[in-house]
């Protein structure tokens, strides 16, 4: 009897797991992308930003922290400077997230810009625009990174650089070949967010994309099949534009992100994307859904019917907001059936998953 329910429970909570209305469509759609799911069935681990819960927003300590935690990904955001070069911060102006203040030489150069993305509604009030400058002016001044929330710890703030994509791209070839991570089938990759796209076309007259585009190809990474050996990559962004421009181009997965101040065409977003990134709460909330720990996600059994992953934003084992523990949380994501999480501690988003009885089966199988 007892054996009995325990094997009741587990095929309900299998269940809840990962329920794809239509496996077929779902091996076919993604089948000639290695990486697109982790090989083991556990949700994959982005590093928002890196490992910024404890490190610099961006800098090369937050992606090698990561890189070192077990991290499947870390996750760059590109600006552009005024000279084209890929610049990797997640605002569009850098008062917030480096020590441009203290640069008196620039005082001069503050400015207020307004315009909105797909994400928000982008005010650089009194700020210093990114794409006002060259590369190697804020350098040479000595433009360090710093930790966006005054909650978390500034013993690192004002000593690392930010960096370029060719940077992170450089940082996480050597840590891939240098330090590999044991018994992993696919290395360590940059899962990497075009910002503000239309803002620079329209306003610097700057393609972002095409930009991303040839610094993969110049690093031989701009197809599956070459990422797939050295260094996986994924392609994300709020707008649409450069998820189509890269579809044109490849065959790199695309995922495109979600806020919840829209509404979205999953049927047509499935037609140039892989996946998606919703913000949290469309896996309890979406179409009208009401809020509801324990039962499955409507929205992301219709992503899987679509065949197209989800990998929600983000994870934050300081700001909870379904419970009051960060491992019961994680667990409360990973009962919904998300394919990956954004987390800022994936020391500790790693931990869970690994620990957590439900994935424990899921590698045994894989096996
Ligand atoms: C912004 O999102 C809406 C809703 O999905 C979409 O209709 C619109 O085309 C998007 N704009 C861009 C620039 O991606």
């Amino acid at each position: 009897m007892k054996g009995l329910l325990l094997v009741l429970l587990c095929l309900l909570h299998q269940g809840l797991m990962y329920d794809h209305p239509d496996e077929v469509v779902w091996q076919n759609r993604n089948a000639d992308i290695p990486y697109i799911a982790n090989p083991d069935g556990t949700p994959y681990v982005i590093s928002h930003r890196g490992a910024c819960g404890q490190m610099p927003d961006h800098s090369s300590a937050a992606y090698a922290t990561a890189y070192y935690d077990g991290t499947h990904f870390d996750e760059p955001d590109l600006q552009v400077t005024k000279d084209g070069v890929l610049f990797i911060m997640h605002n569009t102006c850098m008062k917030e997230t480096t020590n441009i203040e203290k640069l008196h030489q620039f005082d001069d150069r503050r400015t207020d810009v307004k315009f909105s993305t797909n994400e928000t509604e982008l005010h650089c009030e009194d700020d210093y625009l990114v794409n006002d400058f060259t590369w190697q002016e804020l350098i040479d001044a000595g433009l360090k990174v710093r930790n966006r929330f005054k909650t978390r710890s500034h013993y690192y703030d004002d000593l690392y650089p930010p960096m370029r994509l060719e940077d992170a791209i450089e940082l996480m070839l050597d840590l891939n070949e240098k330090a590999p991570v044991k018994d992993r089938k696919f290395k360590t990759g940059l899962y990497i967010e075009t910002k503000a796209v239309r803002f620079y076309k329209d306003e610097r007259n700057v393609d972002i994309a095409q930009i991303l585009y040839d610094t993969l190809e110049k690093y031989d990474l701009h197809t599956v099949e070459k990422a797939t050996e050295k260094l996986p990559i994924f392609i994300e962004s709020f707008e649409q534009d450069s998820l189509l421009y890269f579809k044109s181009k490849t065959d790199l997965p695309t995922v495109q992100l979600m806020t919840d101040s829209f509404e979205y065409d999953l049927d047509w977003i499935s037609s140039y994307s892989n996946g998606v990134g919703p913000k949290h709460t469309f896996m309890f909330n979406y179409d009208g859904e009401e809020f509801n720990l324990d039962k499955p996600s409507r929205f992301i059994q219709q992503c899987h019917a679509l065949d197209m992953r989800v990998h929600p934003w983000v994870f934050q084992d300081d700001i909870l907001v379904y419970s009051e523990d960060a491992i019961d949380e994680a667990k409360i994501w990973e009962t919904k059936g998300v394919d990956g999480y954004f987390t800022e501690f994936p020391h500790s988003t790693l931990n869970t998953l690994r620990y957590s009885e439900a994935n424990r089966r899921k590698r045994l199988q894989s096996e």
